[in-house]
C-alpha cells in the first residue's frame, strides 16, 4: 500500500527520501515520487514502476533542496500513471501533497471546485486536497490544512509543503498511519518506522485528526481544533540492521530462519516454569474480567486470520473459553449478538489492517471488550484496545507472513494457558506445556537446517500448477496457511482443505498432475491423516508428507516426507507450518519470482 517518507533538516533531502522509499518497497507500490523544496524553488519528479525508475528520472537532476516529501502509490482512484502518481500539486504549483487513505467525498469536492474553474490534471481522489489547502493558504499552512481537513471524509495520512514556506513540512493523520522521528541532524515523518530508522529510532505518534508542523529544529502538534498538544517522544525497538538483508537473498527467507529468535522474543519474560503459568502484563488492565469471559472472537486477515483459526483449537483445548474467529471483512457486516463480558481479540502485524480496524470499531460499538495483538508498537490497533500483547518480533518486511505467524501461535497459546491455568488445567499439565514450548526455537532450529532437503522437493514438484494442502484439526489451519504461502508468493494455484472434506469435493482433482502436501504429525489425527494419503495415492496424486521424526507408516506410502520433531499435539502448527513456508519460498525461488514483493500484494492492507 502507499507510503510516505518525509526529511527537512539541515542536510541534502533527495537521498535521504529515496533511501527511505527503498524501505517502504515492500508494502506493495506501482509508482512514486517526490517534491524537494530549496527556497521557492521545488524539484517535483515522479514515475511510474519500481523506486529505480524514480531515480533513472531523477539522473542529472541536482536537487539541493534540504526537505521534502516523497511517496509510494498503490493505485485506488486512477491507473498507476505518472500523472496520478504524488505528490500532486494545485493550478499554481504552489501547494504539494502526499497522500495514504482514500477521501471518500472527493467526488463531491471535486465537482464543487470545478464548478468555480478548477482544472484537475488526475484521477486520483488525492488531488481535491491539494487545491482545497491552496483555497484555504494565507500565508498558514497549517490552518489550511486544518481547514481542509474539516471538509473531508475518508481517511488520510498527508504531508504537505507550500512554495512560500521553506522549511516546513505538515502531516496529518485520519485512519491512516504517520509517524513522526525526532532526528539530530533534522526530523522525519514516514507512514512506518521502517523509512526512517536508520537515522533515528525516537519517534512521536500522531493520533487520529491531528497534525503537526516539522521544521529543521521543531515539531509542534496541534488538535484538529489548532490546540497544542504536548507528547513526549518513544523509543522504537526496531535496528536499522532489521531492515537489512543480512547475507539472505530475500527478507522472507531471512525471517524464516529468523523464527527461533521470534519464539524466544514472544515468550521472553512471559513465563514462570514453576508455576507453568505465563506471564502477560499487557492485558493486566482488563484481567478481572478477563478471566470471568467465556465467549472470545478472534478477527483477523490474511495469515493474522489463520493463526486465529489454529488458536481456536488451543483455547478449546486448553480454557473453557467459546473461540469463534472471523474473517475481519466479514464480522463488521455481521449482526452481532455477543454474550455479555465477549472480548475481540484484533490480530495484526502490521496494527493499520483496515478491514480489522473498522471490525474492532463495529465491536466496540456493540459493546465488545477489546483486545489487540501486534506487532507495530503504537499501531493503530494497539491504540483503539484496551489492552494486549506485543509480538516484539522486530520488523517483517517480505510481503508473505511468516515469523509473525509463529509468533502469533506463541502468543496466543500463551495466553491459552494462562487462561487455562486460571480454569481447570492443572499444574503438571501448566509446567509440561512451558517445557515443551521452550524447547520449540531448537526445533524450529532443527526443521531449518533440512532447507536443503526442501529446497530439493520444491525442485521436483514447483512445475506442476495445481496443488492441494489437506490437514485435521490443528493441521487444518496450517494445511489453509500452507496453500495461502505458495500462492502468494510462487502465483501457483493451492487450496487448503480440511482433510475430511476432501472426499466432498477436492478427490475429483486428484491425478498425478496434483500434488497434495498432507499436514500430518504424530497427533491424535494421524491414523486419519493416513487414510486419507491413502486415498490419494490409490488415486496416483503425488504426496508431499510432513511427519513427525521417526514416522515409518507414512514414509511408505508418501512419495517425499519432510521430518519435524515430536512435541505436545497443540504445538505442532509452530513446527509444521515451517515446511509449508519453505516449500512455498524455494518453489517461488525455482520460478523465479519477486518473492519479497509479490504482485498485486501490499504488505498493509489500510483501504477497506
Ligand atoms: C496482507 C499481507 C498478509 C497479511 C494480511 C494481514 O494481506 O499481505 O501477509 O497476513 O495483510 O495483515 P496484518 O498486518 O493485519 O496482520
Amino acid at each position: 500500500m502507499c507510503g510516505i517518507v518525509c526529511y527537512v533538516g539541515n542536510n541534502r533531502a533527495e537521498p535521504i527520501l529515496i533511501e527511505g522509499l527503498k524501505r517502504l518497497e515492500y508494502r506493495g507500490y506501482d509508482s512514486s515520487g517526490l517534491a524537494v523544496q530549496d527556497g521557492s524553488h521545488i524539484d517535483h519528479i515522479r514515475a511510474v514502476g519500481k523506486i529505480v525508475e524514480l531515480e533513472k528520472a531523477i539522473n542529472g537532476i541536482d536537487i539541493k533542496g534540504t526537505s521534502g516529501i516523497a511517496h509510494t502509490r498503490w493505485a485506488t482512484h486512477g491507473e498507476p500513471t505518472e500523472h496520478n502518481a504524488h505528490p500532486h500539486s494545485d493550478e499554481k504549483g504552489n501547494v504539494f501533497i502526499i497522500h495514504n487513505g482514500i477521501i471518500e467525498n472527493y467526488q463531491s469536492i471535486k465537482t464543487r471546485l470545478e464548478k468555480k474553474g478548477v482544472k484537475f490534471r488526475s484521477e486520483t481522489d488525492t488531488e481535491v486536497l491539494a487545491h482545497l489547502i491552496a483555497q484555504y493558504f494565507e500565508g498558514d499552512l497549517k490552518e489550511a490544512v486544518r481547514k481542509t481537513m474539516s471538509q473531508v471524509e475518508g481517511t488520510f495520512g498527508i504531508a504537505v509543503i507550500h512554495r512560500d514556506l521553506p522549511g516546513q513540512i505538515v502531516v496529518a493523520r485520519r485512519g491512516s498511519p504517520l509517524i513522526i522521528g525526532v532526528g539530530e541532524d533534522g526530523n522525519f515523518a514516514a507512514s512506518d518506522v521502517s523509512a526512517m530508522v536508520r537515522y533515528t529510532k525516537k519517534v512521536l505518534h500522531l493520533n487520529d485528526n491531528e497534525l503537526a508542523v516539522i521544521t529543521a529544529d521543531g515539531i509542534s502538534i496541534f488538535t484538529a481544533q489548532a490546540k497544542a498538544v504536548t507528547r513526549d517522544a518513544e523509543t522504537v525497538e526496531w535496528s536499522a540492521e532489521d531492515v537489512d538483508l543480512d547475507g539472505f537473498p530475500h527478507f522472507m527467507l531471512k525471517e524464516i530462519f529468523e523464527q527461533p529468535d521470534t519464539i524466544r522474543n514472544a515468550m521472553r519474560g512471559r513465563v514462570d516454569k514453576g508455576e507453568g503459568v505465563p506471564k502477560l502484563g499487557g492485558i493486566m488492565p482488563v484481567w478481572d474480567d478477563l478471566k470471568e469471559c467465556r465467549h472470545i472472537v478472534i478477527v483477523a486477515c490474511g495469515t493474522s486470520y489463520y493463526a486465529g483459526c489454529v488458536a481456536s483449537y488451543i483455547f478449546e483445548k486448553l480454557t473453557e473459553i467459546d473461540v469463534e474467529v472471523e474473517v475481519a471483512s466479514e464480522f463488521r457486516y455481521r449482526k452481532l449478538n455477543f454474550p455479555p463480558n465477549t472480548f475481540i481479540i484484533a490480530m495484526s502485524q502490521s496494527g493499520e489492517t483496515a478491514d480489522t480496524l473498522s471490525a474492532i470499531r463495529e465491536a466496540r460499538r456493540k459493546g465488545a471488550r477489546l483486545l489487540g495483538i501486534v506487532n507495530v508498537v503504537g499501531s493503530s490497533i494497539s491504540r483503539e484496545t484496551e489492552a494486549g500483547i506485543y509480538n516484539h518480533a522486530g520488523p517483517e518486511i517480505g510481503v508473505a507472513s511468516t515469523k509473525i505467524f509463529i509468533s502469533q501461535l506463541t502468543i496466543l497459546t500463551l495466553l491459552a494457558l494462562l487462561l487455562g491455568r486460571h480454569h481447570n488445567m492443572s499444574l503438571t499439565d501448566g509446567v509440561e506445556a512451558i517445557r515443551a514450548m521452550e524447547k520449540l526455537p531448537d526445533q524450529v532450529k532443527d526443521i531449518l537446517s533440512k532447507s536443503n532437503h526442501i529446497q530439493a522437493i520444491a525442485e521436483k514438484y514447483y512445475k506442476y500448477g495445481n496443488w492441494l494442502f489437506l490437514g485435521r484439526k490443528y493441521g487444518y489451519p496450517i494445511a489453509m496457511e500452507g496453500a495461502l504461502k505458495l500462492k502468494e508468493i510462487s502465483y501457483i494455484h493451492a487450496e487448503g482443505y480440511a482433510a475430511g472434506e476432501m472426499k466432498h469435493g477436492p478427490i475429483a482433482l486428484i491425478n498425478p498432475d496434483m500434488p497434495t502436501v498432507a499436514i500430518a504429525p504424530l497427533d491424535s489425527m494421524y491414523e486419519k491423516m493416513i487414510n486419507n494419503i491413502q486415498e490419494i495415492k490409490s488415486r496416483k496424486g503425488p504426496v508431499i508428507a510432513i511427519v513427525t521424526e521417526g514416522d515409518t507408516m507414512i514414509k511408505e506410502i508418501a512419495d517425499d516426507v519432510i521430518e519435524i520433531p515430536p512435541t505436545l499435539d497443540f504445538l505442532y502448527p509452530i513446527l509444521t507450518v515451517v515446511p509449508c513456508q519453505l516449500l512455498a519460498y524455494y518453489c517461488a525461488q525455482f520460478l523465479k519470482r519477486d518473492i519479497d514483493k509479490p504482485r498485486n500484494l501490499a504488505k498493509s492492507v489500510t483501504v477497506e
